[in-house]
């Protein structure tokens, strides 16, 4: 068995290179005492074998503190020398407990009373070396365990071979000691939970002073902050917003604003036919379904839904089947309005038109039209503001044409017109009670136009570079 002895190689040979494989070699350590004490009989026995494990010359302690401590790495060397003391605790312990009280001379109650006061004093080091709960159940074990433990040890060594007249002082001596072990244990456990619980508190505590997760706080796209601008000037004149389906069937985006299947606008409106199974529309004809390429249908629904007076714009995205450029977008943004009652003239229509120019580029500007064309309006105007950009002057500032109008001192804004009255017949308005007009301005060019953008791509390509600039 000793030629197999780990205490005669280095911690290094042994490839013990942390804590628990040390912990591991003093278990197995402390497995082969306890059998050889188990072997070795009374009287001489003992001796020799507390020489062979912790005395001054060729033990296992002086073994483990020649080849292990010395040459122990520096991370291991303080557990290192507190497990041997410990372990050589153990030894003296067991060596005692596991002898007849006569081999230690024991032969009163004054000396019984002062082998019991040595134990507690071990005892009381050990329980206060303990670390934690794995610390404190094998100490547990070590004193009280029914099976092995020290206590148990005493009762078969010391009691059982007592004389008669001392063996009720031993009992008390015993029963004082299971006391006070049994006490000093339950209560270094509660320390260690409170303080295994402190720590946890300190190391979990919530630093209040550190920064938190900072989430930048995004804004509204330009186009959405355009809508607002706009939905407010027209607000303030009585308008209410309605919003409509982006997917429309012909019958809305073209029929019912007099726009026959065959009309020469439609090829303006080329647009996207979407592949999905046909529509029955209004009409319960089987129809495909398209995205919308204007804003108009919802004319067609409001005035469906409600009677006179309709006071309403509505903000949408539409789309049409054109190439990208500077100044194009498959999909783009328009706000449509309406006004239909029973007494509404051509001056309301430029009036309200001139208010929202005015309060959207600013008092000075001048509004102008231009008759123009569209299917569901007679007449049909085009809205032309004076360039707020060169005071309609069609010069820059610092000589030359202006930029913006390119000289022309007038920018072309959109389309609008008076309610052409067959579109009434779709919706059921009698055409000779009411009158109105309606307009649809795109989003996208007003806001270049106001703040100074020269290519429609960047409000598609959310780059937080240009987003940024319009918080
Ligand atoms: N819907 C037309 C377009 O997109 C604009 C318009 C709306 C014209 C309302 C007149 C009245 O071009």
């Amino acid at each position: 068995m000793l030629s197999e002895d780990p205490t005669k190689k280095s911690l290094t040979e042994l490839g013990v290179t942390d804590a628990v494989q040390l912990a591991h070699r003093f278990y197995e350590l402390r497995a082969r005492f306890q059998r050889e004490l188990a072997r070795a009989s009374e009287g001489e026995g003992w001796e020799r074998l507390r020489d062979e494990w912790v005395g001054p010359e060729g033990s296992v302690q002086s073994r483990i503190l020649a080849n292990w401590i010395r040459t122990a790495p520096e991370h291991l060397k303080a557990g290192l020398v507190q497990d041997l003391q410990n372990f050589i605790n153990e030894v003296f312990i067991l060596s005692a407990v596991l002898q007849p009280l006569d081999q230690l001379r024991a032969t009163d109650a004054a000396k019984i009373e002062s082998q019991f006061r040595n134990l507690r004093g071990l005892f009381d080091r050990e329980v206060k070396e303990c670390r934690d709960e794995v610390d404190l159940g094998i100490t547990e074990r070590f004193w009280i365990s029914p099976k092995s433990g020290v206590l148990k040890h005493i009762a078969a060594n010391w009691r059982k071979t007592a004389p008669r007249d001392l063996v009720p002082s031993i009992g008390r001596e015993e029963n004082k000691l299971k006391a006070h072990i049994t006490r000093e244990i339950a209560e270094r456990r509660a320390t260690l939970e409170s303080g295994a619980e402190e720590s946890a508190l300190a190391r979990e505590r919530i630093d209040l002073s550190l920064p938190g997760v900072i989430r930048p706080i995004g804004s509204h796209h330009l186009i959405r902050q355009v809508f607002q601008e706009i939905e407010d000037i027209f607000f303030s004149i009585g308008f209410s917003v309605v919003e409509g389906p982006e997917i429309e069937t012909p019958y809305y985006n073209f029929e019912a604003l007099n726009i026959p299947e065959f009309h020469p606008v439609r090829d303006d409106m080329d647009t996207f036919y979407l592949e999905l199974p046909l529509f029955s529309d209004k009409n319960a004809a089987k129809t495909p379904l398209l995205l919308r390429t204007h804003t108009s249908p919802m004319q067609i629904r409001t005035m469906e839904k409600q009677k006179p007076p309709v006071r309403v714009i509505v903000p949408g995205k539409v789309y049409r089947r054109d190439n990208p450029d500077a100044t194009h977008s498959f999909a783009f943004h328009q706000i449509e309005g309406l006004a239909v009652d029973t007494d509404i003239t051509f001056c309301d229509f430029t009036g309200t038109i001139e208010y929202f120019v005015k309060q959207f580029f600013g008092p000075s500007v001048k509004t102008r039209f231009r008759p123009s064309y569209f299917p569901f309006t007679e007449p049909s105007v085009e809205f032309d503001v004076s360039c707020p950009f060169c005071g309609g002057t069609g010069a820059a500032a610092a000589g030359g044409t202006c930029s913006k109008c390119k000289g022309a001192a007038w920018i072309e804004l959109f389309g609008a017109g008076m309610v052409d009255p067959a579109v009434y017949g779709f919706v059921n308005y009698d055409a000779k009670k009411v009158s109105g007009f309606a307009f649809g301005i795109g989003i996208d060019r007003l806001a270049m136009l106001k703040y100074g953008i020269d290519d429609i791509q960047v409000f598609f390509q959310n780059d937080v570079r240009f987003l940024k600039q319009f918080p």
